[in-house]
């Protein structure tokens, strides 16, 4: 009855729909689906790439192509990533037939039950705190695969604002009727309906209503502070919304089966971060741990550099790099320290970040002057400057400089380096505070590290030491002790970068 009395208001509504209905809605075509490559799985951004660089996510589903450009104004107003919501069997004319009681459409919105499939996901939703949802009304409601939507991710801790398309409806309970398919702690902005051809200043007018900026206050903040470190987690949220572990494994010098067998041995202990470079000449083998270890690629962070010499023809070296490592993208790419054409080399990783071979980019070996000269020259703040920096060479200005731009900063040769560890692991005042805390001298370093808000990768091929490095979150060094070991400082560089 219901069902009737809705068609009998529909008719004179959707009068126009009908007339170009069956001929001109076409829908998703069998063509669109077939194409699916693992590329259009992901998030998209608007030219079809995946941005990573933003913590929006705009989620829409269209089939007639009247929702989309709306979706399409928000992501590129918020600088958000761009998803749509594609059905597994894309809908046809004849599905989308709403005078026809049987058609698809009619059949899904009819059975609350329904969830029609998906084709593809969204790869990492943990990373957005925001998702603007927008739908087409179906029957005064949003169709059914925005429930198989909802109920496919985890929205925990995140806003959702909803709107919806419509011939002439409002958005009516559509939006609030979709708060029960996502588990509590999720918070619902109050939906709103678009007419076809809405303007893009319509769209943005409303976000800004609703306080969805580009960068909340918040994220503003966090564009120009420093980024804090999850103890809890071991992980530090990068500028460019991926995260990164605290703590992870260096490979400089390990060559040949020892590079695979030290990474494995460190991924079997938990160590999610690995530091390589092409200079080091075992991106293959770690990209054989990696792949081997049976550990999600996502849950391992890979982090390799370009050399200089390979700055005047930086694509090559990305795909160079790619190749070798063979493990889908690289978590982190850096130039491993200036040299002619850095700039060049660094849009060129700019680049590959747009299309998704990259998720994050820095430096290595720079400092201060370096990078007042460089950073006005690039777009992509850096992620990470990873430096020399261990107790005889704290850098104590250049780090803050560095965080608060909002930098992530990793220190290489934490334990001092070839030649020079056992002098440092044997310093008086550390061997006193390790003694006082039943840990070696090479923890205290590399928590000493840690509560400075610096990212370590010491470098090894002894298991044993391999599983020391990692037990650094169950002590904690005192102001005092933090202090005494400020206090070594003789700014004294152990290599020439
Ligand atoms: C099965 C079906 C049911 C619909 N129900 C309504 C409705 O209840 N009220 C309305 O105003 N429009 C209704 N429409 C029209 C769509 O909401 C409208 O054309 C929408 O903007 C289409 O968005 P899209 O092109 O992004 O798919 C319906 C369309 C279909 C296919």
């Amino acid at each position: 009855m219901k069902r009737l009395c809705s068609m009998i208001l529909m008719l004179a509504a959707l009068s126009c729909l009908a007339a170009c209905g069956k001929g001109s809605q076409t829908g998703q075509t069998d063509a669109d689906s077939g194409a699916a490559s693992r590329k259009e799985e992901s998030v998209m951004n608007r030219s079809g790439q995946s941005k990573g660089n933003t913590d929006i996510l705009v989620a829409y589903f269209s089939c007639t192509g009247t929702t989309k450009p709306l979706a399409e104004y928000a992501a590129e107003y918020l600088n958000a990533d761009l998803y749509e919501i594609k059905a597994e069997t894309p809908y046809t004319s004849e599905d989308l037939d709403y005078n026809a009681s049987g058609s698809r459409a009619n059949k899904e919105q009819d059975d609350s039950s329904a969830r029609p499939a998906i084709s593809g996901k969204v790869e990492d939703m943990d990373k957005y705190h925001t998702v603007v949802l927008a739908y087409p009304i179906w029957w005064g409601q949003a169709p059914r695969i925005i429930s198989t939507f909802l109920e496919s991710y985890d929205f925990k801790g995140k806003t959702i604002v909803p709107f919806c398309t419509s011939h002439s409806s409002g958005i009516g309970s559509s939006d609030k009727n979709l708060h029960s398919l996502v588990d509590g702690g999720t918070e619902w902005k109050d939906g709103k309906r678009f007419a076809a051809g809405t303007s893009e200043k319509e769209i943005t007018e409303w976000l800004s209503g609703l306080g969805i900026e580009p960068f909340t206050a918040e994220e503003k903040e966090g564009e120009t502070s420093r980024r804090s470190f999850d103890f809890e987690k071991k992980t530090v949220k990068l500028n460019s919304g991926y995260e990164m572990p605290l703590n992870g494994i260096g490979t400089y010098s390990l060559e040949d089966d020892t590079c695979v067998n030290s990474v494995s041995e460190a991924l079997k202990r938990g160590v999610r971060l690995i530091d390589t470079a092409y200079m080091y000449h075992n991106e293959a083998e770690v990209g054989e741990a990696v792949r081997n270890s049976g550990i999600p690629r996502e849950e391992i962070f890979v982090t390799t550099k370009l050399y200089p010499n390979q700055f005047s023809e930086p694509e090559k070296a990305i795909d160079e790099a790619l190749n070798k490592l063979d493990i889908e993208y690289i978590d982190m790419m850096l130039l491993h320290h200036p040299g002619t054409d850095d700039v060049k080399a660094y849009k060129a990783m700019e680049q590959a970040v747009e299309d998704g071979k990259i998720r994050s980019i820095g430096l290595s070996n720079w400092y201060v002057e370096e990078l007042e000269e460089f950073l006005p020259q690039v777009s992509i703040t850096p992620a990470l400057v990873q430096n020399e920096i261990h107790p005889y060479y704290q850098e104590n200005e250049v780090i803050p400089y560095i965080q608060d731009l909002g930098i992530v900063v990793q220190g290489w040769y934490p334990l001092g380096g070839r030649g020079h560890t056992a002098e440092l692991l044997g310093d008086e005042t550390i061997s006193a505070i390790a003694k006082a805390h039943g840990k070696s001298s090479a923890q205290v370093i590399l928590r000493w590290n840690l509560q400075k808000g610096v990212v370590v990768i010491p470098g090894s091929s002894n298991p044993d030491h391999i599983q020391e490095n990692t037990e650094l979150y169950d002590f904690e060094l005192t102001d005092e002790e933090m202090e005494k070991i400020n206090a070594l400082d003789r700014n004294e560089k152990h290599d020439w970068y």
